[in-house]
């Protein structure tokens, strides 16, 4: 998969981009990621990519050129053919559609992904009703840009995909696997200040085990996010 970020913070990007999990899966080759500083794409003399809003209003908003222009030269300097079905721009955005595990599973299944990170009051209108095939949102929260929700995203779409995380079964008992939360999971030492892990993980019974646990993720999804169960 390749990533392409448009953004005015490109060094937010570092620390995560270089650790962990994300940075192996660059080693691997499963992912590349590239960065794209939207003030290299602005004519203006001082490289200025916002304006004040028509109309009036509080704040600045980003203007439509240089993020049209970001993503034409990207799209026009692909090293692949790149058909419009396995290729997707995505504007971060308050509005857009909450972020989920469904809709990261079906973006995993892309090849390259152009992400558009907002900042100041947000983007022009236009680039979302022109420019973005899909917006996405983290939460019913305001941040002051798009940077940390496009790096959310990436967190959670190179994990799944194939060959990046070392034991692929860790993805099947997951969160929001089935619609379910994660049964309860307990480490050594068995007893820990009086506190015991349930005998049925400690039997060896592998079937025992897994009817235990499936009846725990239910009964954990029923209290804490009945909603899942619909
Ligand atoms: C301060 S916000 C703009 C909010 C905008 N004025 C509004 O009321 O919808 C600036 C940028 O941060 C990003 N952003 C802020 N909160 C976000 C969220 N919850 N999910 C995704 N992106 C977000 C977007 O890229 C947005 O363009």
């Amino acid at each position: 998969m390749l990533i392409d970020i448009i953004t005015i913070f490109p060094r937010m990007f570092a620390p995560v981009l270089n650790e962990s999990i994300i940075k192996r899966a660059q080693e691997k080759r499963k992912v590349k990621v590239r960065l794209h500083d939207l003030r290299d794409y602005t004519a203006d003399k001082h490289r200025k990519v916002d304006d004040r809003p028509f109309g009036g209003g509080a704040g600045m908003l980003m203007r439509p050129e240089p993020i049209f222009k970001a993503v034409e030269c990207i799209m026009q300097n692909l090293k692949f053919k790149v058909k419009k079905t396995n290729s997707k721009i995505i504007l971060l955005c308050p509005q857009g559609k909450t972020l989920t595990h469904r809709a990261c599973k079906r973006l995993s299944k892309y090849k390259h992904l152009i992400l558009i990170c907002g900042h100041y009051e947000g983007v022009d209108e236009r680039v979302r009703r022109h420019l973005a095939d899909e917006e996405i949102s983290i939460g019913d929260y305001i941040l002051t840009g798009g940077e940390l929700p496009a790096m959310v995203l990436i967190d959670a779409l190179v994990r799944l995909l194939p060959g990046v995380l070392g034991d692929k079964n860790s993805l099947n008992f997951e969160s929001f696997e089935d619609n379910l939360l994660e049964y309860p999971q307990f480490s050594r030492p068995a007893s820990f200040k009086g506190l015991k892990v349930p005998p049925v993980l400690l039997s060896g019974d592998h079937k025992r085990i897994e009817a235990w646990r499936r009846k725990e993720a239910i009964k954990k999804t029923r209290s804490r996010r009945p909603d899942l169960l619909k």
